[in-house]
């Protein structure tokens, strides 16, 4: 049996794990390695519960610091664990620092990588994100794209080779564990909620977190809303939230629900059942679209430009005006097409490694 070894270490990507995980198990060992870039019990544990994801084998316990730091830290940690395991393949997903250091790590030790969430751009070079990706990218030899437009990107830059058309993992994930979350969760009543009458919002992406213009502008909006709106606020964005001294501005805010992380089946609960979705995240771009809940995304452009052309999502940025316009007032009305695929991603992808390693 083939040794592949999954590296997992933010929030995306235990939720995109867990299905390739159990496809995988069938037919390979899997060594579950987590970077320990997200620790929080909120961010981290809950996620694995939730999921039911396998403990990890190995846990670096890395956790925060600046991009190098982070990056080199667990470059350095992962490679005596590649090491030692000599894995068949080594399975990356999505775009954060442990998916570009993984992917460093098994380059250099002429490994080969399999990369899940392949061919996806913003175009934005200034999003960490979007270097983790175009690099990730380079080097891997199994690039699994969740919708036709990644492999587009790709043959834009002269990737051809190993490109594979799976489906969306997330798209897989969400699915199963709506149906989970509806027996096992009630969030809804637990926070007291109306169905389809109020916002999920979230906001983490550095764009809006560190500049303090844009953070207080999202903020504004919020607040002056006459939408209810229930805010489970990311640890980054908590930290720029207290040192900018608008903390207390939401707190205040009688509309707003300001809650701490929530779990993934609270999450996809919360989402299902919301008027609408107000975020930076792109997970939950896709999320609102797989569920026919309008988007409002709080950044300049998207990697999931699908739902910006089907009417699904609309790009406000940090705008005030526009948030609160869309919040309020956005209803789409075209079709919703499937272009995520047919929830058997994950499958694909572990019937392609067995193929091919
Ligand atoms: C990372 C990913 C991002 C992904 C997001 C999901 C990168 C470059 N970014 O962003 O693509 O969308 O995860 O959440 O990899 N912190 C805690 N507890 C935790 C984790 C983080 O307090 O468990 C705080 C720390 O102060 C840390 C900050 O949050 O400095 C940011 O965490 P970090 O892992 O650097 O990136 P994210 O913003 O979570």
């Amino acid at each position: 049996m083939k040794t592949i070894l999954s590296v997992v270490g933010a929030r995306p990507q235990f939720i995109k794990a867990a299905p390739v995980s159990k496809a995988l198990r069938r037919n390979f060992r899997e060594v579950l390695v987590h970077t320990g870039q997200h620790y929080d019990p909120e961010m981290s544990d809950i996620f694995f519960r939730d999921l039911e994801l396998p403990e990890p084998d190995y846990h670096l316990g890395v956790g925060s610091g600046t991009h190098a730091e982070q990056t080199g830290e667990i470059m350095i940690r992962l490679e005596k664990v590649m090491a030692e395991i000599k894995p068949d393949a080594v399975l990356v997903f999505g775009d954060t620092n442990s998916t570009l250091a993984a992917a460093l790590v098994a380059a250099k030790l002429v490994l080969p990588i399999a990369h899940i969430e392949a061919g996806l751009r913003s175009f934005n070079r200034r999003m960490p994100e979007e270097i983790n990706r175009v690099l990730t990218d380079r080097v891997s030899r199994f690039l699994f794209c969740p919708t036709q437009l990644a492999v587009d990107n790709l043959r834009r830059e002269g990737i051809t080779e190993g490109v594979h058309l799976v489906g969306d993992v997330m798209f897989d994930a969400a699915q199963h564990f709506v149906r989970l979350a509806g027996r096992r969760v009630d969030a809804i009543r637990r926070l007291g909620l109306e169905p389809g009458n109020y916002v999920l919002a979230t906001v983490h992406r550095p764009a809006n977190t560190d500049d303090p213009e844009r953070l207080a502008s999202i903020v504004e909006a919020f607040a002056s809303s006459r939408c209810r709106i229930v805010f489970p606020i990311h640890p980054r964005t908590e930290q720029a939230l207290r040192k900018l001294g608008l903390r207390d501005k939401l707190s205040r805010a009688s509309n707003v629900l300001d809650l701490p992380p929530l779990s993934y089946l609270e999450t996809l609960q919360l989402l299902r059942h919301a008027r609408c979705v107000a975020t930076d995240s792109g997970g939950m771009q896709k999320e609102a679209y797989f569920f026919g809940v309008p988007c409002v995304t709080l950044r300049d452009e998207t990697e999931w430009v699908e739902t910006v052309e089907d009417g699904w999502n609309r790009l406000v940025g940090a705008d005030k005006g526009r948030i609160l316009e869309a919040i309020e007032d956005f209803r789409p009305a075209g079709p919703r097409k499937n272009h995520y695929g047919d929830g058997h991603a994950s499958e694909r992808i572990a019937e392609i490694l067995l193929r091919e390693l």
